[in-house]
């Protein structure tokens, strides 16, 4: 792990691409202040320019040399949070790159909590730049092994951290509006949010939509059906199966934590089995219900 942590360091110092481990999902790293670097992203990933990046710092310290001010929502989520699975997104600071932030005067932020992601930020000494490391569009990767496959020498090294505890990006909270808005459900849930903001925060009823979010992402090539329980999904199952094609159901709702943790692989697995049809049930929007419901809306289409 030494080794190859140092290797990264080096990689990102000249400006290479490092697919690193975190929390959530794993993300393709550059060195945020590095414009070049930052470019090299959007070519492998495939990812329209206007789509900003999150630069991962490695303390709630660091938010100041990137955010031009510190709203105070922003300041009482890092403080609770951080380490984890939540970015904050803040006015920028002057010096903040605009292949960054697409161009916007926010940057989103965020403390990984992941140690080999924060032991490389550690020795890095500066922040990352980083997407989910798949390609434009599709299913987000929750191993080193997703990565390599998904882009292969488009990416220098990838640190192996074993499987993503958490299975489902992190939660975006914009805190340059008033109350804070949830832009994206993800791994802490808009209820611990909401708690810690006393309630005075805009959750979006609908499936959320951080800027630059397209309605079809999170996608697998087999089509996903989305329905809101069980008998449903068995009735539609069975039309689908009488018709002739592959299809299989896919039901969260039992434990929540496990289906986050498992539903990329679950959908990158409809595809290796050929499925034509996965037909997904809604879990209750709750807890991070909220997030799994989110990512099969849109991986249905219809986000
Ligand atoms: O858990 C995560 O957040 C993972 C890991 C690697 O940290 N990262 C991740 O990045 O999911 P990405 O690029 O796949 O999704 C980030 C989302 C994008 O939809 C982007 O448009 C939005 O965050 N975003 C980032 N900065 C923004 C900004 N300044 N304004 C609006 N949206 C922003
Ligand atoms: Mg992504």
């Amino acid at each position: 792990m030494t080794e190859s942590i140092d290797e990264a360091v080096a990689i990102l110092r000249r400006g290479g691409l490092v697919g690193v481990p975190t929390e959530t999902v794993y993300g393709l790293a550059a060195d945020a202040a590095n414009d070049t670097a930052v470019r090299r992203i959007f070519e492998a990933k495939g990812r329209p320019a206007d789509h900003p990046l999150i630069v991962h710092i490695g303390s709630a310290a660091e938010m100041g040399s990137w955010a031009a001010s510190i709203p105070e929502s922003a300041q009482v989520l890092a403080e609770a949070c951080w380490p984890g699975p939540l970015t904050l997104l803040v006015p920028k600071a002057g010096h903040v790159l605009s292949v960054v932030t697409g161009g916007r005067d926010t940057v989103g932020l965020r403390v990984p909590a992941h140690p080999m992601a924060l032991e490389l930020l550690r020795r890095f000494g500066g922040a990352l730049a980083a997407p989910s490391a798949n390609r434009f569009g599709q299913v987000s990767p929750t191993t080193a092994d997703h990565v390599c496959g998904d882009l292969g020498d488009a990416v220098d090294l990838v640190l192996d951290g074993g499987p993503c505890p958490i299975g489902v990006e992190s939660t975006i909270v914009d805190c340059t509006v008033s109350p804070p808005q949830v832009l994206r459900p993800g791994g802490i849930a808009t209820e611990v949010i909401a708690r810690l903001l006393d309630g005075v925060i805009t959750v979006p009823t609908g499936p959320a939509r951080a800027s630059g979010m397209l309605a079809s992402h999170y996608a697998p090539r087999c089509r996903v059906e989305v329905v809101d329980n069980l008998e449903q999904a068995t009735t539609n199952a069975a039309t689908h199966a009488y018709a002739g094609l592959r299809v299989d159901i896919l039901d969260p709702t039992a434990d929540l934590v496990t289906a986050a943790q498992q539903l990329y692989n679950w959908l990158r697995n409809a595809d290796t089995r050929t499925l034509d049809v996965l037909v997904a049930v809604l879990p209750p929007a709750v807890g991070l219900g909220h997030a799994i419901r989110d990512r099969l809306i849109k991986a249905a289409g219809l986000g």
